[in-house]
């Protein structure tokens, strides 16, 4: 393949617009394709359709290299043709492949039309088997020539995990996987290991990851709850130990409310399904989707503990976003514990430096969105603290503002803070006064 330049992304959501605008800031001309107008005209104008920390402002840098269509047989050719369409969950656990689907038949098609044979390549999460069972047979000969690359990077740091990838994963036939990698090495000058093998190891090590990664985010929650019945402990000295344990190592061992977002609960759940069309199951996936599902039930707990009578109490929830630096609610442990408050006739006030309109598209005028801390604790009952926002670290005058002061926090970001309020840290042993 000659070197290349025109790029088409298609699928404009976190994976395919970081991937654009990254690539548009190395001067490939990138073409974004996706269904959705109103996301294009959103685009157009420089503005992202979600928060990402700097990628507007990288979007805006690259406005001048990036084209948008919702209509792929408009562009005449492509030297690589990269697919981040969504693959999501259906009620089953399984994954809703239309998306897939329908833009292999397109790009199949425009391919034949238009007599080339760009590199294909899969971003999206796919479960072993699709790429071999579902995309070949649609793509025919042009799978000679298509690759399975999966993406790691992280909500609320989709731009930087972008610029420096801790791995690349390309698996498929010899050919395009060279092409490809050549290609990375081009834009990656800073070394970053590439592992080539086959198609469905490369769906499968997505899936291995994410699993992994909810694992160790399930045991710690166990420990947590462990933590929470005796005196005098912190489940964030037994991460901190066993952390320094190069065996085990120190990320993902924050106990918290139970994983949240569009791709740890739903990946986690895929895989199980897989294992049980397989026929074996998996006690140890159902295992960690289960104990995640506990987890949020336990905040419940830790909340119905404090408050003596939740119908007519006032519950501040401090955190809408599954997670940080982040304006996404899917899935997120809040949304579900507020809808739980609801039906307990619990008057709700909610505050997110940057999820409250996400928040507004669920609950409407259930719920009261407040733009500062003070209002979202004025005559609260108890504060819940579900999601580690840097600007909640510095919080302390504002709990004057409750008729009765409790926090309950699932991230212990106020641990080592005196306030004058009853402090529940989740994970941590009341303390023994001595
Ligand atoms: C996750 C993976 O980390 C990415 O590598 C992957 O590419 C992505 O899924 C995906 O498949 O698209 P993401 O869901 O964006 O990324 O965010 P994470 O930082 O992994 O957080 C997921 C959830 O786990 C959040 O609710 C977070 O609060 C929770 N979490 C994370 C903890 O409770 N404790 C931890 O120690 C870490």
């Amino acid at each position: 393949m000659k070197q290349p330049n025109k790029i088409i992304v298609i699928g404009m959501g976190f994976v395919g617009l970081t991937l654009a605008v990254f690539l548009a800031s190395k001067k490939f001309n990138v073409i974004c394709v996706d269904t959705d107008q109103n996301k294009l005209n959103t685009l157009v104008q420089g503005s992202t359709p979600f928060y990402e920390p700097g990628l507007e402002d990288a979007l805006k840098n690259s406005l001048k290299s990036l084209s948008f269509t919702n209509n792929l047989s408009s562009v005449d050719s492509a030297d690589i043709v990269f697919v981040t369409v969504g693959t999501p969950p259906m009620k089953d656990g399984s994954i809703d492949l239309r998306y897939i689907k329908s833009s292999t038949k397109q790009i199949s098609e425009w391919c034949n039309n238009n007599h080339i044979q760009p590199v294909i390549v899969y971003k999206s999460t796919i479960l072993p088997g699709t790429f071999e069972n579902i995309i070949k047979p649609i793509l025919k000969s042009l799978s000679e020539n298509t690759v399975v690359n999966p993406e790691f990077l992280r909500e609320g740091s989709a731009l930087q995990d972008t610029i420096h990838p801790h791995v690349i994963v390309i698996g498929g036939k010899e050919k395009p996987i060279l092409s490809l990698k050549r290609f990375y090495q081009r834009v990656y000058t800073r070394k970053t290991p590439i592992k080539t093998t086959s198609a469905t190891t490369a769906e499968l090590i997505k899936y291995a990851n994410n699993s992994f990664l909810a694992a160790k985010i399930s045991f710690i929650n166990t420990i947590a709850n462990i933590c929470q019945r005796f005196p005098d402990t912190n489940v964030d000295d037994v991460a901190e130990v066993i952390g320094l344990d190069p065996r085990i190592g120190n990320l993902f061992l924050k106990a918290g409310p139970g994983y949240g977002g569009s791709c740890f609960p739903k990946d986690v759940q895929a895989l199980l399904s897989l294992t049980k069309r397989l026929g074996t199951g998996s006690d140890l996936l159902n295992a960690i989707h289960k104990t995640n599902i506990q987890q949020a039930e336990m905040v419940l707990k830790l909340i119905t503990k404090h408050v003596k009578s939740l119908k007519n109490s006032n519950i501040s929830i401090l955190g809408l976003a599954f997670k940080e630096n982040s304006d996404d609610v899917r899935e997120s442990v809040s949304i579900s514990l507020i809808e739980k408050l609801l039906t307990r006739k619990v008057n709700i006030r909610v505050h997110d430096p940057r999820a409250i309109d996400n928040t507004k598209s669920i609950f409407n005028n259930k719920v009261m969105y407040c733009a500062d801390v003070s209002d979202c604790l004025r005559n609260s009952d108890c504060a819940v603290l579900l999601t580690s926002w840097k600007q909640y670290l510095s919080l302390g005058k504002e709990f004057s503002k409750m008729r009765n002061p409790i926090l309950i926090d699932t991230r212990r970001l106020l641990a080592n803070k005196k306030l004058p309020i009853k402090y529940v840290g989740l994970g941590i042993g009341s303390k023994i006064v001595r």
